[in-house]
């Protein structure tokens, strides 16, 4: 049989190809031999149900392996590990045969209070567009699809599917596109799936700029649009705009409409062969993998999952050399966590595991008796009613553990209720009642190691009070087990982190514009998102982005900085393992021009490598700064700019742990604006063609405007605050001041012969 395509369709058949079958498939054709493909959740692990169907994790799914969420997996930020999960969660896929993971979510987490942060990678673009490249790549190499989401600005989850994300160009370009473009560009995923909120008052799911314009002509893109699920505002808007695939099923009411707009000549019936295609060539694409048998080795996988989990967790203080516990030493456990994990994030992402392990039971596998036990506090809160004793008594057993005990260690967390996709967080702290434990247990046992399970940043009130504290977010199905190789240091810590933890919420950038009023929400803090806020307004932070420590320790020498032909920055730089045990440093480059032309931040990460050096070893790192990753989104000429000039390269253990700072010059590219009679003097004179003819006519201009007898100059401390005060002057507003001999034909031979690019003769 020949291939299947759109021409052999009719109208109709167009149009239902174009919307989903059910929840979870596409609708077969079967007259034309079109089977149908199913799509799943994601990100972290394979959510496939298999009776009641929804969007919210409520229904059961098969199990499958819980692999670190994304806010875990990306502390790694190893590209290789999580390109490997991928691989795994491909298989898994395979095995189940869904064509299609939903994930990686990569959206900026612009506040710590988005609900879903956990879903995500970071504040950073490139952090983000980087590991959610190697998630797509390792799904994908197993033959499954992936879908990149949600395209674009989707930052809260108040109001979601309605609110507008009010965001001006650069920030939008260079914040929040950015990493979704290094994905597209890098990765290839198969399909895209656009958000459901607005972007500056248009749909998602109907807005020809975002889906064409950009996403398809600026970079690339050659898969298929897929809609969020009960995305679609208007159908024939959004396949006008580019949208390929409503999800899930509209019942064939949105189908219809579709066909009456072509009919009517509303709708371009090729706009709709396109988006027809596309749903072909995905089911194609699926078509070409071969059955996976299965069973799955559930070991193997959660194995992986452990490794990934070890990987996942950010040790953000260790004073004292507390950390990694002895085997000997008598271990007081406090906190129900450490019964009842928190393991993954709530909403649509909620796999069923094959397993979970927990961190009692890992850490009492190797302490044995010395490991002791007090539930502290209740999961959920509410101690009376969730286990029939009160607060204090709880507290009172949490004391008198953690006094007979070496060590204490303080499991504390975010309960499950409190960040759930759908919903936002109303502020950033732990839960009342488990302060207060640790607070009494600090002062029964002030060897007291804090140990985190959230999805989303927490204050940390407490961190000037202990001597450590290990930040574990979400760590999937084997995070018990990853927990107890961090304590007991068979695994070396090696996570960074990759968004801030700030002192107070009010100091987050997004404070006062999160999560908006009246259906918008105003990007007011611009381009200064996460770090770069703190750095620009000098602000403390309580850890840094980028932050996170080691069992052993690493010393930095000189890089070295070159620039490539391509253009690209190449640092080189020798990292020594300088302490006892093996480990893994994430080596960070930051990097700012000099001088700009528009506000930047004072230092940008712009490359990252995780390497594994032996106690002991040296090793050269190289990385590599995109050149396109240097510039600025120019609101003039509507493109990405790269400033010619100076760029401060430095090399870093974190964002404020700057280990070796050197300068770089970069040729960048030219911006020519037509000259006109409103172009200040300062743009003129800095014109390649105007600029020294202007000097030599204005010259004389500065010297008469200075004179003694000028009122105006006689006001000016100096002809450098007279300079300044004309630089902004507009140059056809020149004519007819004192002073000046210039007759307007004149400027108006200079700016022609400028914009021409040859030398006007006067
Ligand atoms: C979520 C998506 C998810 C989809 C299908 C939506 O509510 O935003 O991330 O893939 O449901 O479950």
């Amino acid at each position: 049989m020949t291939e299947p395509s759109a021409s052999d369709l009719t109208l109709e058949e167009k149009a239902s190809l174009t919307s989903g079958a059910d929840f979870w498939t596409t609708k077969a054709i079967e007259r034309i031999g079109l089977p149908s493909i199913m799509m799943t959740d994601g990100p972290h692990g394979l959510r496939k149900q298999s009776g009641g169907t929804d969007h919210l994790g409520l229904a059961s799914s098969v199990p499958a392996t819980c692999f670190p969420p994304a806010v875990g997996i990306g502390s790694s930020f190893d590209p290789e590990l999580i390109e490997r999960v991928g691989a795994a969660i491909g298989v898994e896929a395979a095995i189940e045969d869904v064509a299609i993971v939903l994930g990686p979510g990569i959206n900026i987490k612009r506040s710590p209070l988005c609900g879903r942060n956990f879903e995500y990678f970071s504040e950073d673009p490139i952090v983000s567009g980087v590991l959610g490249a190697a998630s797509v790549r390792g799904v994908q190499s197993q033959g499954v699809g992936t879908s990149l989401k949600h395209f674009a600005a989707n930052n809260q989850e108040f109001d979601r599917m309605r609110a507008s994300s009010d965001v001006d160009p650069r920030p939008l370009y260079e914040i929040y596109l950015r990493g979704f473009e290094r994905v597209v560009k890098d990765a290839q995923p198969w399909t895209v799936m656009c958000s459901y909120n607005r972007i500056n008052g248009v749909y998602a799911s109907e807005d020809p700029w975002l889906l064409t314009q950009v996403l398809r002509d600026d970079w690339g893109f050659d898969g298929l649009v897929v809609s969020d699920w009960g995305a679609v505002n208007d159908r024939v808007a959004g396949v006008a705009a580019g949208l390929d695939l409503e999800m899930p099923s509209s019942g064939g009411r949105t189908d219809a409409q579709l066909v009456a707009a072509v009919r009517a000549g509303d709708l371009a019936e090729s706009v709709l062969d396109t988006a027809a295609a596309r749903a072909i060539d995905l089911v194609r694409k699926a078509g070409e993998r071969p059955a996976v048998p299965g069973p799955l080795d559930v070991d193997a996988h959660h194995a992986l999952a452990r490794e990934a989990a070890g990987r996942s967790i950010v040790l953000l203080k260790n004073d004292g050399d507390v950390l990694p516990l002895a085997e000997g030493q008598k271990i007081a456990v406090i906190g129900a966590f450490a019964t009842e994990p928190r393991f993954q994030g709530a909403g649509s992402s909620l796999i069923n595991p094959t397993r979970v392990d927990k961190a009692l039971d890992e850490l009492r596998a190797v302490g044995g008796d010395d490991v002791s036990y007090a539930a502290g506090y209740s999961v959920a809160g509410g101690a009376v009613a969730a286990s029939g004793r009160s607060d204090d008594d709880l507290r009172a057993e949490a004391v008198a553990t953690a006094s007979a005990a070496d060590v204490a260690v303080v499991f504390l967390g975010l309960p499950a209720a409190e960040e759930s996709e759908g919903f936002d967080r109303e502020h950033i702290d732990l839960p009342a009642d488990q302060l207060a434990v640790l607070d009494a247990v600090i002062e029964a046992n002030p060897a007291t190691v804090v140990v985190l399970s959230n999805g989303g940043v927490v204050a940390l009130p407490f961190a000037g009070r202990v001597p450590a504290i290990v930040e574990t977010w979400l760590l999937g199905q084997a995070g018990g087990g990853a927990v107890a190789d961090v304590l007991y240091g068979a695994v070396n810590p090696s996570g960074k982190l990759t968004e801030t933890v700030p002192v107070r919420l009010e100091d987050n950038p997004s404070f006062g514009n999160f999560p908006g009023e009246f259906g918008h929400v105003r990007y007011g803090e611009g381009v200064l998102v996460g770090y770069r806020w703190y750095d620009a307004k000098g602000l403390d932070v309580t850890f840094p982005f980028g932050h996170g420590l080691s069992y052993t320790t690493f010393s930095y020498g000189e890089a070295s900085v070159s620039v490539a032909a391509d253009g690209d920055i190449v640092v080189r730089v020798d990292v020594t393992n300088t302490g006892a045990r093996d480990g893994r440093e994430v080596v960070q480059v930051y990097v700012a021009p000099v001088a700009s032309a528009v506000q930047r931040a004072p230092r940008e990460l712009k490359a990252f490598s995780s390497v594994a050096l032996a106690a002991g070893e040296t090793r050269t790192v190289e990385l590599v700064v995109r050149r396109q990753d240097l510039a600025y989104w120019d609101v003039r000429v509507d493109r990405f700019i790269v400033e010619s000039g100076e760029y401060t390269v430095e090399v870093a253990a974190s964002s404020r742990d700057i280990r070796s700072s050197s300068t770089v010059s970069v040729e960048g590219d030219v911006v020519s604006l037509p000259l006109t009679m409103n172009s200040s003097i300062g743009d003129v004179v800095a014109h390649p063609v105007a600029g020294p003819i202007a000097m030599a006519a204005l010259g004389g201009l500065m010297d008469g405007l200075t004179g003694a007898d000028s009122s105006a100059a006689s006001m000016m401390p100096n002809d450098e605050a007279m300079e300044k005060m004309m630089a902004s002057f507009p140059i056809g507003r020149l004519i007819g001041f004192p002073g000046v001999d210039v007759t307007y034909e004149q400027i108006e031979q200079l700016l022609a012969g400028a914009n021409a690019g040859v030398l006007a003769q006067s």
